[in-house]
């Protein structure tokens, strides 16, 4: 089978309606977890952000919830230490992931977040989509395919985010966007098509609302 790996289509005018009448209402923060015996009860579908620090999964959050620091967000990587569950509505959670990759935090401290996204990645019955955020500066690195893989093993559909819209030129973008392509194409969980956003200017935000909304 050869999947033919786009842009995501602009959402139609319905799915639109439906993710900013779910985003306008209630998002809030239920708990952070630190070991899978503390997670919620899978109860409801959830969508997680994955990716390396400091890519932009807690902004990413707060820009689709229309709030500043509903997640916690900051320049330093490794701000996200726990996996924070925010109740969109009542039938859907947003899980922010700490990130994989750089931190700057103790080695011990950061290889038990590690266990713990991996655990989690892996395990979470209720988990509909992982969203995982490429920096376009960066493109896809070697602790993402990583990530892909333990995604396609554990046959959990995973879609690329690229974040950052706003810091890149044109010819850096489409790029970058071209090679993420490319690497998505050796892994069979991987959704056909990506999403392009931009957490500071709102790039891919109404798409990404209506992609979330129109999950079952
Ligand atoms: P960890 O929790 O450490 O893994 O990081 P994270 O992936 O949650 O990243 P976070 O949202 O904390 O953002 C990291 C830095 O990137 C912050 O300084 C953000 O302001 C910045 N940032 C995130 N998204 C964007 C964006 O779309 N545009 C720009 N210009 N900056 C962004
Ligand atoms: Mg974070």
């Amino acid at each position: 089978m050869s999947l033919a790996f786009t842009l995501a289509a602009p959402p139609d005018e319905l799915a639109v309606e439906a993710g900013r009448r779910l985003f306008a209402g209630p998002v809030e923060f239920v708990k952070g977890v630190t070991r899978m015996e503390g997670l919620p009860p899978a109860d409801r579908i959830e969508v997680c952000f994955a990716g390396r620090s400091n890519v932009g999964k807690s902004s990413l959050i707060n820009a689709l919830a229309g709030r500043r620091a509903l997640a916690r967000a900051s320049n330093t990587p490794g701000r996200t230490q726990e996996i924070n569950f925010f109740a969109l509505g009542p039938a859907r959670y947003l899980v922010d992931l700490p990130g994989y990759g750089y931190a700057e935090a103790p080695v011990a401290v950061v290889a038990q977040w590690q266990a713990l996204l991996k655990s989690y990645l892996a395990g979470r019955a209720t988990l509909r989509r992982a969203f995982v955020l490429i920096d376009l500066r960066h493109g896809v690195k070697a602790v993402d395919e990583e990530i892909m893989t333990l995604l396609d093993r554990s046959a959990v559909t995973f879609q690329v985010v690229m974040t950052k819209a706003d810091k890149v030129n044109r010819a850096t973008r489409e790029g970058s966007i071209a090679r993420s392509i490319a690497a998505l194409r050796k892994h069979p969980a991987a959704f056909p098509e990506i999403v392009v956003t931009s957490s500071e200017k709102g790039e891919g935000i109404e798409t990404l609302r209506a992609l979330i909304a129109t999950l079952e």
